[in-house]
């Protein structure tokens, strides 16, 4: 089973919307609905909250503002406890970013809410924030740690002595604007409370953290929490924990002693949910005529928030890309009066490698050199920071077959050399590397006396194909046909796992299975006989000696305990190729094709893992070439915050795109020899379109998305 491509299971159902989602779930009787009110200043404090039209108003049934919520757990926003943290709601009469929910009206229907939320009056005394990073850079301060622990910063050797002996450098400043995950399902919770015990029906991507949030910000037990997301429309970071939708529902539930329920608007998940910060990149290559890499040098300046602090680890992948003896990474972090940071798909990757691999190409372009060449002379035999060799460490395979299977060779190395009508062509590359995360996980699969397995654990499917993949590796172990298997996951009470998020789900999940299957396997046949079980022999033993049927558990330790951590540099790896014209009449930007060649192991379900790969790669053309948040410098508001003018590729966007995986098995990982596939994709992907963008114009251009009036005025032909 494993290494077959078949259907989601959950496929039928989520296309005839058999499938609910929480919003959706009427688990416990007809919801009283709630509404967010959201701030209208970035800054400042509430001075006056008048509800009184809106208590009145057809169907409503409670009001909540600051004046009169219950006492909440207290705001952690540095506690490395991450998903776990308390999230209180309407904490004072303080507002320090626009939208941020002053207040909660719920009533019989949505409808209601929204209109009598609607009729409440605010005054504010307004104070004047800080919008925009470039204006403010020089307030940056170095974090503790960047995001998961990561060093703030790496120093090794000497680079400004390497750049100043160098005969070739670079020295470039990259901009990348705020970035926002926007699943197709909002954040979403329906709440209900049967005695002292919390029910919630939530869109997250991690069971356990959503039920100590909650427990802690509700200030009751942990084990009074029952959480369930059976089905989560996507995720990409955003769910990673809960927000104040959870927990206004749970607040307004245990207040009208009946079920409530509250989701983010499109335009709130653009405020109350995090953002992937803005950044400022200095990215420095110092390097010998022939392409040797002797200093590198990435300083990462990103915005931040008082009231959280979450550091995106964009300069920590540059730790390990390329050998070099002299070598410089850093975070700063700006704290501005905007909406928080939080993780969206590929945190660190994703900005941090569309700065480093423009800058590489640029120095390839300076070189006379290929690109690819370039970075296969810059191949580093072990981690050159951690002095480990890596894992599983296919890069120049990678650069080899994307090159190949893309038709590299038939690139002029003269930028603006290719012009077909209207329009200049070019190609451009970029290498992709993510970080390989492991997290403790723990799962039971039972198998009954007729054959029939169960697999049991708390980790999510966000869309990914979670339910799918699990039943392959248990019918691949326990040799069971995979319509014998069900997969229960994403609630309370079942094995405990790190759920969904950095690309570490379906490695820790599926692992853990594996042993469940194997310890099974070993009660019914004793630890020798493993090796030699068959179907039938395994289903005869347990009819006649388990009649109540059997059950493995199996699990997963977290990296900081696996020895593997220590000894290998852990990753995934990836090459990017792409290729854009560019009208030279209106600068627009069209990608023709592209290719990415990766390596992240062993693959359960080519399907979901190439569905997953290719989203990766149309996230990483956004980044390239659509995405960013524009901030209002005057109010601090996002301007263009829903899914009309928050660009994002559509279907003619992407005319031709192909993932492709090389065949993999990476011992270094984990028993199956399986990583990460979500955020690989996006990896390298916008870099290798920009550097395309370069190759057709000749125009490099510094500020992230690149739009066609920054390319404008570069272009041949055009004043
Ligand atoms: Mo991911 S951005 O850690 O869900």
């Amino acid at each position: 089973m494993i290494g077959q491509a078949i259907n989601r299971v959950d496929g039928i159902s989520k296309v005839t919307g058999a499938a609910q989602y929480a919003y959706e779930r009427d688990d416990f009787g007809r919801a009283a609905v709630g509404f967010m009110l959201a701030a209208g200043i970035a800054k400042g404090r509430i001075t006056r909250i008048d509800t009184g039209a809106a208590e009145r108003a057809p169907a409503v049934l409670l009001v909540l503002t600051h004046a009169n919520v219950a006492r909440q757990g207290p705001r952690n926003g540095s506690s490395p406890e991450g998903f776990g943290r308390a999230w209180p709601v309407l904490e004072s009469d303080r507002i320090t970013f626009f939208g941020q929910p002053v207040a909660l009206v719920v009533a019989e229907t949505f409808e209601e809410a929204r209109a009598a939320a609607g009729l409440i009056e605010v005054s504010y005394a307004t104070e004047r924030g800080a919008f925009d990073l470039a204006s403010h850079a020089d307030r940056a301060y170095a974090p503790r740690t960047a995001n998961v622990g990561l060093a703030t910063d790496s120093t090794l050797g000497d680079l400004e002595r390497a750049m100043a002996e160098a005969p070739v450098t670079i020295d470039h400043t990259y901009t990348t604007p705020a970035h926002f995950a926007q699943p197709m399902e909002p954040q979403a919770c329906l709440a209900h409370w049967i005695g002292d015990n919390l029910h919630i029906r939530a869109a997250l991507q991690i069971i356990g953290g959503a039920r100590l949030a909650l427990a802690r910000t509700l200030r009751i037990a942990p084990e009074r929490v029952h959480v369930d997301a059976r089905f989560v429309g996507g995720g990409f970071g955003s769910k990673l924990r809960i927000h104040e939708e959870a927990v206004f529902a749970a607040l307004a539930a245990r207040e009208l002693r009946r079920p409530v329920k509250v989701a983010q608007t499109r335009r709130q998940v653009f405020t109350t949910v995090g953002r992937r910060p803005e950044t400022i990149q200095r990215v420095r290559l110092a390097a010998s005529r022939d392409g040797r890499l002797m200093g590198i040098g990435h300083d990462v300046n990103m915005q931040g928030t008082e009231r959280e602090l979450f550091v995106e680890q964009t300069a920590t992948i540059m730790r390990s890309l390329y050998a070099a003896p002299n070598r410089l990474t850093r975070h700063r972090v700006t704290n501005l009066d905007v909406g928080f940071g939080e993780a969206v798909r590929a945190p660190g990757e994703a900005p941090g490698l569309l700065a480093v691999e423009s800058a590489v190409d640029q120095l390839a372009h300076e070189l006379g050199l290929d690109p690819v060449e370039l970075r296969i002379r810059n191949e580093p035999e072990q981690d050159p920071e951690k002095n480990v060799p890596f894992n599983g460490r296919r890069m120049v395979e990678c650069y080899r077959e994307g090159a190949r299977r893309f038709g590299w060779s038939a690139r002029s190395a003269v930028p603006a050399s290719r012009r077909e009508g209207d329009e200049l062509i070019g190609l451009g590359m970029a290498a992709a590397i993510r970080m390989h995360f492991q997290g403790a996980t723990r799962a039971v699969v039972r198998m009954e006396r007729d054959g029939s397995v169960i697999v049991r654990s708390d980790m999510t499917d966000i869309g990914t194909g979670t339910y799918t993949i699990l039943g392959q590796v248990a019918a691949e172990a326990l040799s069971v046909p995979y319509r014998m298997v069900t997969v229960e996951l994403a609630r309370t009470g079942l094995p405990p796992s790190p759920g969904s998020g950095g690309s570490w789900g379906a490695a820790n999940s599926s692992n853990a299975v594996h042993r469940a299957c194997e310890a099974l396997k070993a009660k019914v046949f004793g630890t020798a006989h493993v090796a030699g079980a068959t179907t039938a022999g395994l289903v005869d033993e347990i009819a006649r000696r388990f009649p109540e049927g059997v059950e493995g558990e199996g699990s997963l330790v977290g990296m900081a305990d696996d020895p593997n951590y220590k000894n290998y540099s852990q990753h995934t790896y990836g090459a990017s190729f792409a290729e854009v014209a560019v009208s030279v009449t209106t600068g627009e930007v069209r990608l023709r094709r592209m290719v990415g060649v990766f390596a992240a192991g062993r693959i359960i379900n080519p399907k979901t893992a190439h569905s997953q790969l290719i989203g990766g790669m149309i996230w990483g053309v956004s980044s390239a070439l659509h995405e960013g948040a524009h901030v209002d410098p005057r109010y601090g508001n996002v301007v263009n915050g829903d899914l009309a003018e928050y660009l994002v590729p559509v279907h003619a966007d992407i005319p031709s795109i192909e993932g492709v995986f090389l065949d993999d098995f990476d011992d270094k990982a984990n028993p199956l020899g399986m990583k990460g596939v979500g955020e690989l994709g996006v990896c390298g992907t916008g870099a290798a379109i920009a550097n395309a963008v370069f190759n057709a114009t000749g125009v490099r251009v510094f500020d992230f998305p690149i739009t066609s009036e920054k390319l404008l005025s570069g272009l041949p032909g055009n004043v």
